[in-house]
Protein backbone atom coordinates (compact mmCIF):
# COMPACT_ATOMS: atom_id res chain seq x y z
CA UNK A 1 0.00 0.00 0.00
CA UNK A 2 1.44 3.53 -0.53
CA UNK A 3 -1.22 5.57 2.24
CA UNK A 4 -1.16 4.81 5.28
CA UNK A 5 -3.81 4.46 8.07
CA UNK A 6 -6.58 7.42 7.62
CA UNK A 7 -10.29 7.67 7.49
CA UNK A 8 -11.56 10.03 4.97
CA UNK A 9 -15.34 10.95 5.97
CA UNK A 10 -16.74 12.26 2.39
CA UNK A 11 -19.68 15.13 2.93
CA UNK A 12 -21.37 15.00 -0.84
CA UNK A 13 -21.28 11.21 -0.94
CA UNK A 14 -24.61 11.13 -2.81
CA UNK A 15 -23.33 13.59 -5.36
CA UNK A 16 -22.18 14.08 -8.86
CA UNK A 17 -18.87 14.06 -8.13
CA UNK A 18 -18.59 11.68 -5.87
CA UNK A 19 -20.30 8.86 -8.30
CA UNK A 20 -18.62 9.97 -11.57
CA UNK A 21 -14.97 10.70 -10.22
CA UNK A 22 -14.25 10.25 -6.42
CA UNK A 23 -15.82 6.42 -5.52
CA UNK A 24 -14.57 5.52 -8.97
CA UNK A 25 -10.95 6.42 -8.10
CA UNK A 26 -11.16 5.08 -4.52
CA UNK A 27 -12.14 1.76 -6.06
CA UNK A 28 -8.96 1.88 -8.92
CA UNK A 29 -7.02 2.90 -6.17
CA UNK A 30 -7.81 -0.09 -4.19
CA UNK A 31 -7.89 -2.26 -7.53
CA UNK A 32 -4.26 -1.01 -7.68
CA UNK A 33 -2.96 -2.03 -4.23
CA UNK A 34 -1.87 1.71 -3.18
CA UNK A 35 -5.00 1.85 -0.17
CA UNK A 36 -3.86 0.76 3.07
CA UNK A 37 -6.16 -1.88 4.67
CA UNK A 38 -6.61 0.38 7.36
CA UNK A 39 -7.89 3.18 4.92
CA UNK A 40 -11.85 3.73 5.47
CA UNK A 41 -14.17 6.24 4.08
CA UNK A 42 -17.12 7.41 5.91
CA UNK A 43 -20.26 8.88 4.02
CA UNK A 44 -21.87 11.32 5.51
CA UNK A 45 -25.54 12.11 4.38
CA UNK A 46 -29.10 12.73 5.20
CA UNK A 47 -29.98 9.83 3.23
CA UNK A 48 -28.17 6.51 3.91
CA UNK A 49 -30.82 3.99 2.84
CA UNK A 50 -30.08 2.03 -0.65
CA UNK A 51 -26.29 4.66 -0.73
CA UNK A 52 -24.46 0.71 -1.38
CA UNK A 53 -25.96 -0.03 -4.52
CA UNK A 54 -25.89 3.57 -5.08
CA UNK A 55 -21.85 3.21 -4.39
CA UNK A 56 -21.73 0.17 -6.22
CA UNK A 57 -23.32 1.19 -9.36
CA UNK A 58 -21.26 3.92 -9.35
CA UNK A 59 -17.98 2.10 -9.14
CA UNK A 60 -18.97 -0.24 -11.73
CA UNK A 61 -20.21 2.13 -14.56
CA UNK A 62 -17.26 4.97 -14.00
CA UNK A 63 -14.05 3.29 -12.70
CA UNK A 64 -10.93 3.29 -14.68
CA UNK A 65 -10.38 -0.74 -14.04
CA UNK A 66 -12.67 -3.57 -14.56
CA UNK A 67 -15.46 -4.19 -11.98
CA UNK A 68 -14.05 -6.96 -9.75
CA UNK A 69 -16.05 -8.39 -6.97
CA UNK A 70 -13.68 -9.62 -4.75
CA UNK A 71 -11.82 -5.67 -4.52
CA UNK A 72 -15.40 -4.19 -4.06
CA UNK A 73 -16.10 -6.70 -1.28
CA UNK A 74 -12.48 -5.63 -0.07
CA UNK A 75 -13.44 -2.30 0.23
CA UNK A 76 -17.28 -2.09 1.15
CA UNK A 77 -15.98 -3.62 4.09
CA UNK A 78 -14.24 -0.13 4.69
CA UNK A 79 -17.24 2.17 3.52
CA UNK A 80 -19.45 3.34 6.58
CA UNK A 81 -22.10 5.06 6.54
CA UNK A 82 -23.40 8.09 8.99
CA UNK A 83 -26.75 9.79 8.54
CA UNK A 84 -26.97 13.21 9.35
CA UNK A 85 -27.38 16.80 7.91
CA UNK A 86 -24.97 19.59 7.99
CA UNK A 87 -26.51 22.03 10.23
CA UNK A 88 -27.10 19.18 13.20
CA UNK A 89 -24.12 19.09 15.51
CA UNK A 90 -25.29 16.08 17.53
CA UNK A 91 -24.70 14.29 13.70
CA UNK A 92 -21.18 15.62 14.27
CA UNK A 93 -20.36 14.61 18.12
CA UNK A 94 -21.70 11.10 16.44
CA UNK A 95 -19.57 10.91 13.72
CA UNK A 96 -16.77 11.92 16.19
CA UNK A 97 -18.08 8.63 18.09
CA UNK A 98 -17.77 6.59 14.68
CA UNK A 99 -14.51 7.40 13.63
CA UNK A 100 -13.41 6.89 17.06
CA UNK A 101 -14.62 3.61 16.92
CA UNK A 102 -12.85 2.72 13.96
CA UNK A 103 -9.25 3.86 15.30
CA UNK A 104 -9.75 1.69 17.86
CA UNK A 105 -10.82 -1.40 16.07
CA UNK A 106 -7.90 -0.99 13.66
CA UNK A 107 -5.45 0.15 16.56
CA UNK A 108 -4.85 3.41 14.20
CA UNK A 109 -3.79 6.77 14.56
CA UNK A 110 -6.78 9.72 14.75
CA UNK A 111 -5.81 10.48 10.56
CA UNK A 112 -8.45 11.93 9.12
CA UNK A 113 -9.30 13.54 6.01
CA UNK A 114 -12.59 15.28 5.73
CA UNK A 115 -13.39 15.96 1.72
CA UNK A 116 -16.08 18.09 1.44
CA UNK A 117 -17.68 17.71 -1.71
CA UNK A 118 -20.78 20.21 -1.62
CA UNK A 119 -21.62 23.58 -2.64
CA UNK A 120 -19.23 26.19 -1.12
CA UNK A 121 -22.48 27.72 0.49
CA UNK A 122 -22.20 24.66 2.68
CA UNK A 123 -18.75 25.10 3.56
CA UNK A 124 -18.35 27.05 6.44
CA UNK A 125 -21.77 24.93 8.00
CA UNK A 126 -19.58 22.11 8.04
CA UNK A 127 -16.26 23.39 8.85
CA UNK A 128 -18.69 25.14 12.35
CA UNK A 129 -19.84 21.30 12.62
CA UNK A 130 -16.34 19.45 12.60
CA UNK A 131 -14.83 22.55 15.17
CA UNK A 132 -17.83 22.46 17.22
CA UNK A 133 -17.21 18.43 17.64
CA UNK A 134 -13.51 19.10 18.01
CA UNK A 135 -12.70 16.79 14.95
CA UNK A 136 -10.29 19.54 13.44
CA UNK A 137 -8.04 19.98 16.10
CA UNK A 138 -4.54 17.87 15.43
CA UNK A 139 -4.76 15.08 18.56
CA UNK A 140 -3.86 11.65 18.02
CA UNK A 141 -3.12 11.88 14.50
CA UNK A 142 -3.50 14.62 11.81
CA UNK A 143 -6.59 16.14 10.00
CA UNK A 144 -6.71 17.59 6.69
CA UNK A 145 -9.70 18.91 4.55
CA UNK A 146 -10.14 18.34 0.49
CA UNK A 147 -11.94 21.25 -0.91
CA UNK A 148 -13.38 21.34 -4.44
CA UNK A 149 -14.39 24.67 -6.92
CA UNK A 150 -15.92 27.02 -6.67
CA UNK A 151 -13.66 28.50 -4.40
CA UNK A 152 -16.12 31.72 -4.18
CA UNK A 153 -17.60 33.67 -7.38
CA UNK A 154 -15.04 36.37 -7.26
CA UNK A 155 -12.08 37.51 -5.17
CA UNK A 156 -14.53 38.82 -2.44
CA UNK A 157 -16.40 35.94 -1.60
CA UNK A 158 -12.60 33.75 -2.53
CA UNK A 159 -11.35 35.77 0.07
CA UNK A 160 -14.21 35.29 2.55
CA UNK A 161 -14.22 31.45 2.09
CA UNK A 162 -10.81 31.37 2.56
CA UNK A 163 -10.69 32.99 5.97
CA UNK A 164 -13.60 30.84 6.89
CA UNK A 165 -11.58 27.44 6.05
CA UNK A 166 -8.63 28.97 7.70
CA UNK A 167 -10.26 29.66 10.91
CA UNK A 168 -11.27 25.46 11.25
CA UNK A 169 -7.70 24.10 9.59
CA UNK A 170 -4.25 24.92 9.32
CA UNK A 171 -3.58 26.16 5.91
CA UNK A 172 -0.87 24.07 5.14
CA UNK A 173 -3.56 21.17 5.74
CA UNK A 174 -6.05 22.93 3.16
CA UNK A 175 -5.70 20.88 -0.33
CA UNK A 176 -7.96 22.67 -2.39
CA UNK A 177 -8.38 20.10 -5.73
CA UNK A 178 -8.21 21.41 -9.42
CA UNK A 179 -8.42 18.02 -11.13
CA UNK A 180 -6.32 19.29 -14.42
CA UNK A 181 -3.36 19.08 -12.00
CA UNK A 182 -4.09 15.45 -11.64
CA UNK A 183 -4.01 14.74 -15.38
CA UNK A 184 -0.47 13.55 -16.96
CA UNK A 185 0.31 15.92 -19.82
CA UNK A 186 0.03 18.59 -17.60
CA UNK A 187 2.36 17.70 -15.25
CA UNK A 188 4.28 16.76 -18.41
CA UNK A 189 4.34 20.83 -19.08
CA UNK A 190 7.22 20.65 -16.60
CA UNK A 191 9.14 17.78 -17.66
CA UNK A 192 9.10 19.28 -21.19
CA UNK A 193 9.84 22.64 -20.93
CA UNK A 194 13.16 21.80 -18.01
CA UNK A 195 14.24 18.06 -18.09
CA UNK A 196 14.91 19.06 -22.33
CA UNK A 197 17.51 20.94 -23.44
CA UNK A 198 15.77 21.71 -26.29
CA UNK A 199 12.68 23.87 -25.91
CA UNK A 200 13.59 26.38 -22.93
CA UNK A 201 16.12 27.91 -24.76
CA UNK A 202 12.89 29.33 -27.13
CA UNK A 203 10.79 29.67 -24.59
CA UNK A 204 10.40 33.18 -24.60
CA UNK A 205 8.96 36.20 -26.28
CA UNK A 206 12.15 36.07 -28.81
CA UNK A 207 11.09 33.20 -30.39
CA UNK A 208 7.42 32.75 -29.53
CA UNK A 209 4.91 34.65 -30.84
CA UNK A 210 2.00 33.72 -29.39
CA UNK A 211 0.31 30.86 -27.32
CA UNK A 212 -3.36 29.37 -27.36
CA UNK A 213 -5.00 27.34 -24.58
CA UNK A 214 -8.25 25.70 -25.76
CA UNK A 215 -10.42 23.61 -23.59
CA UNK A 216 -13.45 22.22 -26.05
CA UNK A 217 -16.04 20.28 -24.65
CA UNK A 218 -18.82 18.44 -26.75
CA UNK A 219 -21.12 17.77 -23.92
CA UNK A 220 -23.50 20.56 -22.63
CA UNK A 221 -24.46 21.28 -18.91
CA UNK A 222 -25.62 17.88 -18.11
CA UNK A 223 -28.38 18.51 -15.87
CA UNK A 224 -25.94 20.74 -14.00
CA UNK A 225 -28.36 23.97 -14.17
CA UNK A 226 -28.35 24.09 -9.66
CA UNK A 227 -24.24 24.84 -10.34
CA UNK A 228 -23.44 25.89 -13.82
CA UNK A 229 -26.52 28.64 -13.93
CA UNK A 230 -25.12 31.94 -12.95
CA UNK A 231 -21.38 30.94 -13.02
CA UNK A 232 -21.06 30.47 -16.73
CA UNK A 233 -17.90 29.41 -18.75
CA UNK A 234 -15.07 31.71 -17.01
CA UNK A 235 -15.75 31.10 -13.22
CA UNK A 236 -16.38 27.21 -14.02
CA UNK A 237 -12.86 26.42 -15.75
CA UNK A 238 -10.92 29.35 -16.84
CA UNK A 239 -10.36 31.12 -13.34
CA UNK A 240 -8.74 27.69 -12.24
CA UNK A 241 -8.29 24.91 -14.30
CA UNK A 242 -6.87 27.04 -17.52
CA UNK A 243 -4.98 29.51 -15.41
CA UNK A 244 -2.72 26.78 -14.21
CA UNK A 245 -1.92 25.96 -17.39
CA UNK A 246 -1.14 29.14 -18.16
CA UNK A 247 0.91 29.25 -15.16
CA UNK A 248 3.04 26.01 -15.78
CA UNK A 249 3.53 27.19 -19.45
CA UNK A 250 5.07 30.53 -18.46
CA UNK A 251 6.40 29.64 -14.83
CA UNK A 252 10.43 29.55 -14.65
CA UNK A 253 12.26 26.40 -12.94
CA UNK A 254 11.08 25.71 -10.04
CA UNK A 255 13.88 25.42 -7.24
CA UNK A 256 13.03 21.86 -6.58
CA UNK A 257 9.70 19.82 -6.93
CA UNK A 258 8.34 20.52 -3.77
CA UNK A 259 5.21 21.89 -3.33
CA UNK A 260 6.11 25.50 -2.09
CA UNK A 261 9.08 25.98 -4.62
CA UNK A 262 6.87 24.84 -7.55
CA UNK A 263 4.03 27.29 -5.72
CA UNK A 264 6.39 30.08 -5.36
CA UNK A 265 6.68 30.20 -9.13
CA UNK A 266 3.59 30.14 -10.30
CA UNK A 267 2.70 32.76 -7.73
CA UNK A 268 5.26 34.96 -9.41
CA UNK A 269 3.68 34.43 -13.08
CA UNK A 270 0.32 34.90 -11.95
CA UNK A 271 1.13 37.65 -9.81
CA UNK A 272 2.59 38.85 -13.46
CA UNK A 273 -0.82 38.20 -15.67
CA UNK A 274 -2.87 41.20 -16.61
CA UNK A 275 -5.28 41.55 -18.53
CA UNK A 276 -5.19 42.89 -22.44
CA UNK A 277 -7.74 44.88 -23.21
CA UNK A 278 -10.06 47.02 -24.38
CA UNK A 279 -12.56 44.29 -23.69
CA UNK A 280 -14.95 44.11 -25.95
CA UNK A 281 -12.17 43.44 -28.18
CA UNK A 282 -10.45 41.01 -26.83
CA UNK A 283 -12.74 38.70 -25.15
CA UNK A 284 -15.57 37.23 -26.65
CA UNK A 285 -18.69 35.15 -24.99
CA UNK A 286 -21.37 33.10 -25.95
CA UNK A 287 -24.05 30.93 -24.92
CA UNK A 288 -25.20 27.46 -26.70
CA UNK A 289 -28.48 27.43 -29.37
CA UNK A 290 -30.18 24.42 -30.50
CA UNK A 291 -28.09 21.97 -32.80
CA UNK A 292 -28.17 18.69 -34.40
CA UNK A 293 -25.75 16.18 -33.86
CA UNK A 294 -25.34 12.53 -35.30
CA UNK A 295 -29.19 13.32 -36.24
CA UNK A 296 -30.48 14.29 -32.69
CA UNK A 297 -31.73 17.85 -32.23
CA UNK A 298 -29.77 19.22 -29.07
CA UNK A 299 -31.36 22.06 -27.43
CA UNK A 300 -29.66 25.29 -26.56
CA UNK A 301 -28.64 26.37 -23.13
CA UNK A 302 -32.07 28.08 -22.67
CA UNK A 303 -34.13 25.37 -23.10
CA UNK A 304 -32.11 22.96 -21.09
CA UNK A 305 -33.97 21.57 -17.71
CA UNK A 306 -33.55 24.01 -14.77
CA UNK A 307 -32.24 26.83 -17.08
CA UNK A 308 -34.55 30.17 -17.20
CA UNK A 309 -35.43 31.23 -20.83
CA UNK A 310 -33.66 34.48 -20.51
CA UNK A 311 -30.38 32.70 -18.61
CA UNK A 312 -27.74 35.41 -19.17
CA UNK A 313 -25.11 31.97 -18.66
CA UNK A 314 -22.20 32.01 -20.63
CA UNK A 315 -21.36 28.61 -21.85
CA UNK A 316 -18.35 29.38 -24.24
CA UNK A 317 -15.95 32.61 -23.17
CA UNK A 318 -12.08 33.58 -24.63
CA UNK A 319 -9.45 35.99 -23.00
CA UNK A 320 -6.71 37.86 -23.98
CA UNK A 321 -4.01 37.80 -21.20
CA UNK A 322 -0.22 38.93 -20.90
CA UNK A 323 2.17 37.77 -18.48
CA UNK A 324 4.04 40.74 -17.85
CA UNK A 325 7.95 39.36 -16.79
CA UNK A 326 10.91 40.21 -18.93
CA UNK A 327 10.36 36.72 -20.38
CA UNK A 328 6.81 37.39 -21.84
CA UNK A 329 6.63 40.85 -22.01
CA UNK A 330 4.54 40.74 -25.67
CA UNK A 331 3.28 37.84 -25.78
CA UNK A 332 -0.74 36.96 -26.13
CA UNK A 333 -1.80 34.01 -24.39
CA UNK A 334 -5.68 33.58 -25.76
CA UNK A 335 -7.70 31.30 -23.77
CA UNK A 336 -10.99 29.71 -24.76
CA UNK A 337 -13.55 27.02 -23.63
CA UNK A 338 -16.74 26.61 -24.19
CA UNK A 339 -19.30 23.44 -23.85
CA UNK A 340 -21.46 21.83 -27.00
CA UNK A 341 -18.54 22.68 -29.10
CA UNK A 342 -17.56 20.58 -32.44
CA UNK A 343 -15.46 17.81 -30.25
CA UNK A 344 -13.83 17.62 -26.76
CA UNK A 345 -10.03 18.62 -27.25
CA UNK A 346 -7.67 20.33 -24.39
CA UNK A 347 -4.59 21.64 -25.81
CA UNK A 348 -1.93 24.66 -25.44
CA UNK A 349 -0.59 25.07 -29.20
CA UNK A 350 2.66 27.44 -28.29
CA UNK A 351 3.02 29.47 -32.35
CA UNK A 352 7.02 30.10 -32.49
CA UNK A 353 7.51 32.94 -35.21
CA UNK A 354 8.07 31.64 -38.28
CA UNK A 355 11.83 32.97 -40.31
CA UNK A 356 11.86 36.24 -40.61
CA UNK A 357 14.81 36.69 -43.11
CA UNK A 358 16.73 34.46 -45.65
CA UNK A 359 16.56 33.01 -48.71
CA UNK A 360 13.92 29.93 -47.06
CA UNK A 361 11.63 32.90 -46.32
CA UNK A 362 10.51 33.60 -50.21
CA UNK A 363 10.01 29.54 -50.38
CA UNK A 364 7.88 29.15 -47.60
CA UNK A 365 4.75 29.31 -48.42
CA UNK A 366 3.46 29.97 -44.62
CA UNK A 367 4.39 27.07 -42.59
CA UNK A 368 3.46 27.20 -39.11
CA UNK A 369 6.02 26.09 -36.36
CA UNK A 370 3.71 25.52 -33.68
CA UNK A 371 4.18 22.83 -30.61
CA UNK A 372 0.79 21.45 -29.61
CA UNK A 373 0.55 19.56 -26.11
CA UNK A 374 -2.51 17.75 -26.13
CA UNK A 375 -4.04 17.41 -22.80
CA UNK A 376 -7.41 14.95 -24.11
CA UNK A 377 -8.72 13.14 -25.16
CA UNK A 378 -5.24 11.77 -26.71
CA UNK A 379 -2.59 12.78 -24.96
CA UNK A 380 0.43 13.62 -26.76
CA UNK A 381 2.48 15.97 -28.39
CA UNK A 382 2.67 17.27 -31.65
CA UNK A 383 5.74 19.68 -33.42
CA UNK A 384 4.12 21.39 -36.90
CA UNK A 385 7.06 22.29 -38.84
CA UNK A 386 8.18 22.87 -42.39
CA UNK A 387 10.01 20.47 -44.23
CA UNK A 388 11.09 20.10 -48.22
CA UNK A 389 8.75 17.96 -50.96
CA UNK A 390 10.69 15.82 -52.45
CA UNK A 391 11.49 16.51 -55.82
CA UNK A 392 13.20 19.34 -57.83
CA UNK A 393 13.58 22.43 -56.52
CA UNK A 394 13.27 23.58 -53.07
CA UNK A 395 9.12 23.89 -51.98
CA UNK A 396 8.57 23.68 -48.31
CA UNK A 397 5.29 22.15 -46.87
CA UNK A 398 3.85 21.91 -43.62
CA UNK A 399 4.45 18.23 -41.65
CA UNK A 400 3.29 17.19 -38.37
CA UNK A 401 5.00 14.76 -36.10
CA UNK A 402 2.83 13.30 -33.69
CA UNK A 403 3.45 11.72 -30.41
CA UNK A 404 0.94 9.26 -28.85
CA UNK A 405 1.42 8.65 -25.14
CA UNK A 406 -0.53 6.24 -24.76
CA UNK A 407 1.70 3.77 -27.37
CA UNK A 408 4.63 4.73 -25.43
CA UNK A 409 3.67 4.51 -21.50
CA UNK A 410 1.01 2.45 -19.94
CA UNK A 411 -2.62 3.69 -19.36
CA UNK A 412 -2.13 6.76 -16.74
CA UNK A 413 -3.82 6.65 -13.65
CA UNK A 414 -6.84 9.27 -13.62
CA UNK A 415 -6.36 12.81 -12.18
CA UNK A 416 -8.69 11.89 -8.81
CA UNK A 417 -6.44 8.68 -8.24
CA UNK A 418 -3.61 10.68 -8.18
CA UNK A 419 -4.92 13.31 -6.20
CA UNK A 420 -6.78 11.14 -3.50
CA UNK A 421 -3.13 9.50 -3.04
CA UNK A 422 -1.61 12.65 -2.64
CA UNK A 423 -3.64 13.82 0.27
CA UNK A 424 -3.36 10.81 1.85
CA UNK A 425 0.39 11.35 1.49
CA UNK A 426 0.47 15.31 2.45
CA UNK A 427 1.96 15.62 -0.76
CA UNK A 428 0.72 18.93 -2.10
CA UNK A 429 2.63 19.92 -4.89
CA UNK A 430 -0.32 19.51 -7.28
CA UNK A 431 -2.83 20.99 -5.32
CA UNK A 432 -3.04 25.38 -5.88
CA UNK A 433 -2.77 27.80 -2.88
CA UNK A 434 -4.95 29.80 -1.91
CA UNK A 435 -2.53 32.91 -3.39
CA UNK A 436 -3.31 30.98 -6.88
CA UNK A 437 -6.56 30.73 -6.68
CA UNK A 438 -7.24 34.97 -5.47
CA UNK A 439 -4.99 35.93 -8.05
CA UNK A 440 -6.92 34.13 -10.91
CA UNK A 441 -9.96 35.85 -9.48
CA UNK A 442 -8.23 38.97 -9.09
CA UNK A 443 -7.50 38.65 -12.73
CA UNK A 444 -10.91 37.62 -14.07
CA UNK A 445 -12.82 39.74 -11.60
CA UNK A 446 -12.62 42.49 -14.48
CA UNK A 447 -14.06 40.53 -17.66
CA UNK A 448 -17.19 39.19 -15.62
CA UNK A 449 -17.96 42.81 -14.34
CA UNK A 450 -17.48 43.87 -17.93
CA UNK A 451 -19.85 41.03 -19.37
CA UNK A 452 -22.23 41.73 -16.31
CA UNK A 453 -22.99 45.28 -17.85
CA UNK A 454 -23.69 43.13 -21.30
CA UNK A 455 -27.20 41.80 -21.16
CA UNK A 456 -27.10 38.85 -22.94
CA UNK A 457 -24.27 36.16 -24.36
CA UNK A 458 -24.05 36.14 -28.32
CA UNK A 459 -25.64 32.53 -29.30
CA UNK A 460 -23.60 30.47 -31.47
CA UNK A 461 -24.94 26.77 -32.52
CA UNK A 462 -24.40 23.61 -31.20
CA UNK A 463 -22.05 21.47 -32.76
CA UNK A 464 -20.22 24.56 -33.81
CA UNK A 465 -16.69 26.52 -33.17
CA UNK A 466 -18.05 28.84 -30.81
CA UNK A 467 -19.34 32.48 -31.74
CA UNK A 468 -18.35 34.76 -34.57
CA UNK A 469 -16.95 36.97 -31.46
CA UNK A 470 -13.80 34.84 -30.65
CA UNK A 471 -12.79 33.80 -34.10
CA UNK A 472 -12.92 38.29 -34.37
CA UNK A 473 -11.16 38.85 -31.32
CA UNK A 474 -8.01 36.77 -32.55
CA UNK A 475 -8.49 38.22 -36.22
CA UNK A 476 -7.70 41.44 -34.94
CA UNK A 477 -3.86 40.56 -34.88
CA UNK A 478 -4.38 38.95 -38.00
CA UNK A 479 -4.35 34.99 -36.03
CA UNK A 480 -6.57 32.29 -36.53
CA UNK A 481 -7.30 29.53 -33.74
CA UNK A 482 -6.61 26.30 -34.36
CA UNK A 483 -9.33 24.32 -35.90
CA UNK A 484 -11.65 22.21 -33.38
C1 LIG B 1 -15.05 20.62 -14.35
C2 LIG B 1 -16.14 21.57 -14.78
O1 LIG B 1 -14.17 21.25 -13.49
O2 LIG B 1 -14.34 20.17 -15.49
C3 LIG B 1 -17.05 20.92 -15.80
O3 LIG B 1 -16.90 21.97 -13.66
C4 LIG B 1 -16.25 20.33 -16.93
O4 LIG B 1 -18.00 21.86 -16.27
C5 LIG B 1 -15.13 19.45 -16.39
O5 LIG B 1 -17.12 19.58 -17.75
C6 LIG B 1 -14.24 18.93 -17.50
O6 LIG B 1 -13.30 18.06 -16.98
P1 LIG B 1 -12.47 17.11 -17.94
O7 LIG B 1 -11.51 16.43 -17.05
O8 LIG B 1 -13.46 16.21 -18.62
O9 LIG B 1 -11.81 18.02 -18.95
Amino acid sequence: AVTGPASMVLFGITGDLSRKKLLPAIYDLEHAGQLSPDFDLVGFARDTSNLETLLRESVAAHARTPFDPQVWARLKQRIHFHQGTFEDSSAFEALGSLLAQLDLLRGKPANYVFYLSIPPSAFETVCAGLSGADLHRQEHGWRRVVVEKPFGHDLASARALGDALEQAFEPSSIYRIDHYLGKETVQNILALRFANGMFEPLWNNQHIDHVQITMAESVGVEGRAGYYDGIGAARDVIQNHLLQLLALITMEEPLSFDADSIAAEKIKVLSAARLIGPLDQTTARGQYGAGIRDGVVLPGLAHERGFPADSTTETFAALTVGVETPRWAGVPFYIRTGKRLARRTTEIAVAFAGPTRGAFLARTVPVENLLVLRVQPDDGIELHIGAKRPGGGMNIGPVTLDLDFRSVFAAAPAAYERLICDVLRDDATLFPRRAEIELSWQLIDPVLEFWASDAQPDSYESGSAGPDAAAEMLGRSGRVWRPL
